[in-house]
């Protein structure tokens, strides 16, 4: 422009004037561009997310029937992002044209003004073909320009949506001092502890509201409370998966807190409500949590100890027997064996204190009993909660809590509760209806 502006002040001027329009342009791109931006990659989350859900869920849409319902909606999402991507496009495309065409249209300008300046002996031939070739140089970076933002913009926007996650904070961390308890007797306490969900809390009233519990050392206690209670979400208390909102959970006398994460989770082992497997060897899935200290021989003793309490001896005929592959580039399991391979890889962790929700919900009658019976061994000096469905699990316990409204409602055996509490009775009587089905079908 300094070149431009000592050959003559006019063009020079003129081809700074030209800048203003380019500016204006530019301003509003940016801000247009960046929102169509943001919009066409939350489309196009939205649309992976979708696909995603169908080929997981294929069965389901399959058995329903709902498969052009499925495809019209995903079209329906595929074209809004072609409409998005297509706006986004001719904004582009916009800009793209101003920054072209504002320069060349000052060149046509220049080229009269110059000619006249030539012509009445202002201006040498020499200096006008200097400015044109300047000019020249610099069209070709300003035109670069409009892709380089475009190109900004979209990082940009993507960064942000990356950051929204990243930056997320996790609360759930292992703190700056960690203690190491002194005795690890195996206790299990939860004071006054409070839950609600965070996105519901404030709107609605906490799933757990005053839960005081006690497990002592080596103790066996089944939790009982209706579907939607709160069950499972006070289990994932224990290894802190979910911190209480008030209240404390002890365990071996120490809050969980105060214990160093990692550590607190190989006291604790767990076999979920939904039991999930990783595309792997079965034996890497049962002895997933298993003491890193031991050997090969002890590992594999441990393994066939678990499979044996857990009743999973279907795993030995298998092609490769423990060596088979499952999950997604193997076999298939069936539920209960499923169930039988997470509550092995429960018991292989060699836990302090074990929790299970619901383990043996997928269990035929028979299978369910030579398992409660080898558990029965385990439990033993294991301290334990475990949620039960079923009376025959409830019977695995030493004592029983009752979850009911938040609050643990009564702890006492099972004759006891039975006897003094009306809600019990009712949950018990519940559980017994579904179980009748199953029996008959055994007694048959
Ligand atoms: N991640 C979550 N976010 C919000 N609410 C949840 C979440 N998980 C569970 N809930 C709600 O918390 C309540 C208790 O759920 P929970 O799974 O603990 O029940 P449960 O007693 O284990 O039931 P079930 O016997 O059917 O397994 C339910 O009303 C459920 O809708
Ligand atoms: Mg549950």
């Amino acid at each position: 422009l300094i070149l431009m502006f000592t050959h003559s002040w006019i063009l020079g001027l003129l081809y700074l004037l030209g800048s203003i329009p380019i500016a204006i342009k530019a301003y509003r791109f940016r801000n247009e561009y960046r929102a169509a931006s943001r919009l066409s990659q939350d489309q196009a989350g939205d649309l992976a997310t979708a696909v995603e859900e169908s080929v997981h869920g294929i069965r389901v849409i399959k058995a329903f029937g709902r498969g052009p319902h499925i495809y019209e909606g995903f079209n329906t999402q595929a074209k809004s992002l072609q409409e998005t991507e297509i706006a986004k496009a001719k904004t582009l495309a916009s800009f793209l044209l101003t920054v072209v065409a504002v320069p060349e249209t000052i060149l046509g300008i220049g080229l009269f003004i110059g000619i006249a300046q030539v012509a009445n002996g202002t201006l040498s031939v020499g200096a006008l073909v200097a400015y044109f070739a300047i000019a020249a140089v610099i069209a070709g970076p300003v035109e670069g320009m409009g892709m380089l933002l475009g190109m900004t913009l979209s990082t940009k926007t993507a960064l942000d949506r990356h950051f929204e996650v990243m930056d997320s904070a996790n609360d759930i961390v292992s703190p700056e001092q960690p203690r190491i308890p002194g005795e690890r007797d195996g206790s299990v306490q939860l004071r006054h502890v409070r839950f609600a969900y965070p996105d519901t809390a404030g709107t609605h009233r906490p799933i757990l509201a005053d839960i005081d519990l006690e497990i002592r050392p080596g103790e066996t206690m089944a939790l009982v409370g209706i579907t939607g209670s709160g069950k499972s979400t006070l289990l994932n208390l224990i290894p802190r998966l979910h911190e209480a909102t008030a209240g404390e959970v002890l365990i071996h006398g120490q809050n969980v807190k105060d214990w160093e994460l990692d550590q607190l989770r190989t006291e604790i082992a767990v076999a979920f409500e939904d039991t999930t497997l990783f595309s792997s060897t079965l034996r890497d899935n049962v002895l997933l949590g298993a003491p890193a200290s031991l050997d090969e021989h002890e590992r594999e003793a441990l393994l066939t100890e678990a499979l044996d309490v857990a009743q999973a001896h279907f795993t030995y005929s298998l092609p490769q027997g423990v060596d088979t592959l499952i999950g997604e580039e193997g076999l298939s399991l069936s539920g209960g064996q499923r169930q039988r391979i997470a509550l092995a890889r429960a018991i292989a962790a060699r836990p302090s204190v074990l929790v299970l929700d619901d383990p043996l919900s997928a269990l035929d009658v028979r299978t369910e009993e030579l398992v409660t019976e080898k558990l029965r061994e385990v439990l033993a000096g294991t301290t334990t909660l475990i949620v039960a469905h079923r009376p025959s699990t409830v019977m695995l316990a030493d004592r029983v809590a009752l979850l009911r409204d938040g609050r643990i409602d009564a702890v006492g055996s099972h004759t006891h509760l039975l006897s003094t509490n009306e809600h019990y009775r009712f949950v018990i009587a519940s559980l017994d209806d579904e179980e009748l089905p199953i029996a008959e079908e055994a007694s048959r």
